[in-house]
């Protein structure tokens, strides 16, 4: 249910984004770019760059950088199509009415249906807890784990009674079907006794997503009843493996992190707190999904799961799941305690604090427990303890970071440092390490990666010509979009090149190109590389042949390094290249 290309430029246009960031920051004009404190990281000194021509933003202390899209959908959480809307109204342009078939409408209803049941449900439930006498039970139980009025307000907590028939009157009476409650997940059916509530004699925790609406619940019982937590089964409007529980909170908590726990009371201790930044997932293991969805928020994952056996299981399978989806993660060491709940009751939040600056790189985590699997003791035990770290070492793509945590971890285990690099590169390329070293990185990054040199020219190219389009034509003999060897670079200077040809190039537009929200950033800093000072159009002109000669350079490397010499067509690539390398070492293209 996209909006056209035309519409989302057109709404575009008519926002401009120095009107629609200075509603949020405090921008003051300083040379060709509006200056303000970055809305996305603390800072005191502005660094935060609005750029009225580029219609772009980027800040030079974090590095966000997008058009005014994006502005909203990271400043406001938005999604691309409720970011186009809330622009459309803003400049008055009238969104098409978005055309439904009689299925999605039935189906739209029917999601409705089962989201305003669960609303009802959790008002029920709510008011159970504090009006209802049986309720004293359960908010008896609440105040017993130091839970404030305000925090059970906030999370909505409500009460299971014994009597479920209550509920479902109350929803019979609000006009529900026995259905439509069966298929909240808040009853079960059988032909002998009817309709059974799903949930009695339990505090009632409402799963809500992102947009703070009931799909679900999780219910601890009183007492000892098994199971202690019962949760909603999956339903029509609650995917388990797609929500987060206190998302809804945690994605504006702006801490620059997010705190991954393993229970609802976790969380709600968590944010009560004022570490407003703790999600957990939903009763089931964490998930790739659920990885994807904080990405949306946070490139650092922080893991507070319980000190025992299982707690430790899990966060080694957490771990794997955030290195996959390119998340960072580290581990908050909860001991002596048990979670973050206990932990915050007896050591309070300075404390918590601590362990969060403390908490623990993933790897050195991993080798850590993978440790006390062997007796140490026992030189043959300890052999295969080295062998094990060298495997590990190898599922490091990228040599400098390898060699990093190679000499890390050497030193912190007095292992030699030349032994471990030997037993390293004897398992490289083995079949027990191959796979890791090969598969490349989630993202966009291809894995033939250029040097970093060749990526930084090709960065500068492209802001080159996003703040000089005019000299597109001129160098349009030499390098064309293949020429730049990193896959998402390619893309942008596609799309830079194709609209500079038709004349309405705005490096704003060309981020809408890309969907994914890390692409569109990615893409975006492309446009905002720093260029050096320069005071003379000699300068200027010395410096873009600079980086013209380097990224030509590094495409004809690459070019000749790929060539398969019977391939006619890559034979004369390669020569091409080079034959455009020397030209470009004499061209002057003058800058105005
Ligand atoms: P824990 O058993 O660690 O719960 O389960 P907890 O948060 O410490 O519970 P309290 O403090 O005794 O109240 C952690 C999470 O695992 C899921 C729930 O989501 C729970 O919050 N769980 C646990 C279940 O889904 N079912 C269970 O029977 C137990
Ligand atoms: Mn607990």
């Amino acid at each position: 249910m996209y909006y056209s290309d035309e519409i989302v430029e057109e709404v575009r246009e008519k926002n401009d984004i120095v009107g629609v960031i200075s509603g949020y920051v405090t921008l003051k004009k300083k040379g060709s770019n509006h200056w303000g404190c970055c809305p996305f990281h603390n800072e005191k000194t502005p660094s935060f760059a609005v750029s009225e021509n580029k219609q772009m933003y980027h800040c030079f202390g974090c590095g966000e950088s997008g058009n005014v899209y994006t502005f909203l959908m990271k400043y406001e959480n938005y999604s691309f199509p409720e970011a186009v809307k809330a622009l459309a109204d803003r400049a008055g342009v009238n969104l098409p009415e978005v055309e439904y078939t009689e299925e999605q409408k039935r189906r739209a209803n029917r999601r409705q249906r089962l989201l305003d049941l669960n609303k009802d449900a959790a008002t029920y439930f709510y008011y159970q807890l504090r009006k209802n006498p049986h309720g004293e039970v359960g908010l008896n139980y609440l105040r017993k784990r130091q839970l404030t009025d305000e925090t059970m307000k906030k999370f909505g907590l409500g009460f299971a009674g014994i009597n479920g028939g209550e509920l479902v009157a109350y929803l019979h009476q609000k006009g529900y079907r026995d259905e439509e409650i069966r298929d909240a997940g808040l009853a079960t059916h059988s032909e002998k006794r009817g309709l059974s509530c799903q949930f009695w004699n339990r505090v009632m925790f409402p799963i809500q997503d992102i947009n703070h609406r009931v799909i679900g619940f999780g219910g601890r019982v009183m007492g000892d009843g098994e199971p202690k937590y019962l949760n909603s089964p999956e339903t029509d409007i609650f995917d388990k493996r797609r929500n987060l529980y206190g998302l809804n909170y945690a994605r504006t908590a702006r801490a620059g992190n997010m705190i991954l726990c393993e229970g609802y009371m976790d969380v709600i201790a968590m944010h009560q707190a004022g570490f407003t930044q703790a999600v957990a997932s939903l009763g089931t293991a964490f998930t790739p999904e659920q990885a994807h969805l904080l990405h949306r928020y946070t490139d650092q994952v922080l893991l507070a799961y319980d000190s025992d056996g299982a707690g430790v299981k899990a966060a080694l399978r957490a771990i794997g799941i955030l290195r996959e989806e390119g998340l960072t993660a580290k581990v908050i060491n909860m001991r002596p305690h048990k979670d973050p709940d206990e932990f915050m009751k007896a050591l309070g939040k300075e404390a918590f604090q601590e362990r969060i600056d403390q908490a623990e790189n993933s790897f050195f985590y991993e080798i850590r427990m993978m440790e006390s699997n062997f007796q140490m003791q026992d030189p043959e035990e300890k052999t295969k303890f080295h062998r094990e770290i060298a495997k590990k070492l190898c599922s490091f793509e990228e040599e400098v970071e390898r060699e990093n945590y190679l000499q890390a971890i050497a030193e912190k285990y007095y292992i030699g440092v030349e032994n471990l690099r030997k037993l390293v590169i004897s398992y490289a390329g083995s079949a027990a390490t191959v796979k890791p070293i090969e598969r490349p990185k989630s993202g966009i990054q291809s894995k033939d990666k250029v040097p970093e040199g060749g990526k930084r020219a090709q960065k500068l190219l492209i802001t080159w010509i996003a703040d000089y389009p005019q000299i597109y034509d001129k160098i349009k003999p030499y390098i064309t979009a293949e020429d730049f060897t990193e896959d998402l670079y390619r893309q942008v200077a596609e799309r830079m090149f194709a609209a500079i040809g038709k004349g309405k190039f705005q490096a704003a537009d060309v981020i809408n190109t890309f969907e994914d929200e890390k692409q569109q950033k990615e893409a975006a800093e492309l446009f905002y590389e720093v260029l050096p000072v320069m005071e003379t159009s000699q300068e200027k002109e010395r410096a873009l042949q600079d980086v013209l000669y380097a990224v030509k350079k590094n495409s004809y490397e690459h070019f000749k390094q790929q060539q398969d010499q019977r391939d006619i067509e890559a034979v004369s690539k390669v020569f091409a290249a080079k034959k455009a390398l020397m030209e470009l070492s004499k061209l002057h293209i003058s800058i105005e």
